[in-house]
């Protein structure tokens, strides 16, 4: 058994890399409820090099953070490789892996030549994996997509890459660049690279409930899976999965799930506003000025609530923990006159 595929026997549901959401407190809260592993947002290696506080934060742990993946960007394999080095360094025995961003299509990443742009470019992508694999001890993993062109699947050639350069695995999110978030995911290429390719394979797009999730490995034959906007507002989807999966094959990795309250239980919309406040509390400690983003993670906790139309525009106007403290109670107050109550619960 090689370190990566005991690295992958562990770590089976994990978090995706998602900017603006895969913060510490994010990845704190999925993490308590099972995610076996939690990547960071998509990091600059070139802004790391200019060595930019704000870049440096997007590698801060949470306090009793074990281990966490890495992801870089960019398109230069040195910068890439020197700066993978240094994260590992810095973070010195916590880090899982680091994984290289051949996948985000927006503008201002891929119109620079990195994330979805390097699909065009497989020469560069296999130098860039190849020199960072060769800088680090701890796995890389490449995270693209079913290809770039919409109709023009190129993941399996990706993976067979990846493969050949020295990725421990790859992940793919089974649509197009050109799609951005449109129409379903297609799972067929992720079973088609699964096929192809030696290298364990993570499976990612659209798993929003736990049945999603047995159906992505149960269709793919995948090694393991990414869940990104269905945790979102969430984070109880992976004591779900992780319930789901110890029900149909009897093992659901190392995550901390028995720890989690009511493990694979829906939330009440009660138990929804109190994670919420959690959350801002952890952003806040983190860093004040970190709790302007509760204002859509709120609002993603509320969905289903009754009074949530409500609740959302005054998050709109919080600034901070003390604003949106205040906005919870307000609708822990609306709630206990509502006729739905506090209890039921939200799936
Ligand atoms: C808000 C947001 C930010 C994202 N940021 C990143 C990122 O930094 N790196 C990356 O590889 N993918 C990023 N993604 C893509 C997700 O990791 C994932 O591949 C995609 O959302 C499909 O998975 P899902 O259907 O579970 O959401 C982001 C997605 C969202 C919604």
């Amino acid at each position: 058994m090689t370190p990566y595929d005991a690295f992958l026997s562990t770590h089976k549901v994990m978090l995706a890399p998602m900017a603006g959401v895969s913060d510490v407190a994010f990845r704190q809260l999925c993490s308590e409820q099972g995610a076996s592993l939690a990547f960071t947002e998509m990091v600059s290696a070139k802004g790391l090099s200019f060595a930019n506080e704000r870049t440096a934060h997007l590698i801060d742990l949470y306090a009793g953070e074990a281990l966490v993946g890495v992801q870089i960007f960019g398109h230069e394999p040195n910068t890439m490789a020197d700066q993978a080095k240094w994260i590992e360094q810095e973070l010195d025995g916590h880090l899982a892996v680091i994984d290289i961003n051949m996948g985000c299509p927006v503008r201002k990443i891929a119109g620079k030549g990195d994330g979805a742009a390097l699909i065009q470019d497989p020469v560069l992508a296999e130098r860039i994996v190849h020199e960072v694999a060769s800088c680090v001890s701890v796995p890389v993993t490449v995270k693209t997509r079913r290809g770039y062109y919409d109709g023009v699947e190129t993941c399996v050639d990706f993976a067979r890459m990846a493969q050949c350069s020295g990725a421990a695995a790859i992940a793919i999110h089974g649509r197009f660049a050109t799609q951005m978030y449109a129409g379903a995911a297609d799972w067929g290429c992720i079973a088609r690279a699964k096929e192809a390719a030696d290298i364990p394979v993570i499976g990612n797009g659209d798993v929003f409930s736990a049945q999603d999730a047995l159906e992505l490995f149960e269709s793919t034959g995948c090694d393991a899976i990414l869940v990104a906007r269905g945790a979102q507002g969430n984070p109880w989807l992976f004591a779900q999965i992780n319930a789901a999966l110890e029900e149909t094959f009897g093992a659901a990795g190392d995550g901390p799930q028995e720890d989690c309250m009511r493990a694979g239980a829906f939330p009440t919309p009660e138990e929804r506003i109190q994670m919420a406040r959690r959350h801002a509390h952890l952003l806040d400690d983190h860093h004040p000025k970190a709790v302007v983003r509760m204002r859509k993670h709120a609002s993603w906790y509320v969905k289903g609530v009754p009074g949530a139309s409500a609740a959302r525009a005054a998050f709109n106007s919080c600034s901070t923990v003390d604003d949106f403290d205040r906005a919870f109670d307000a609708l822990l107050e609306r709630l206990s006159h509502s006729p739905e109550g506090k209890q039921g619960t939200i799936g």
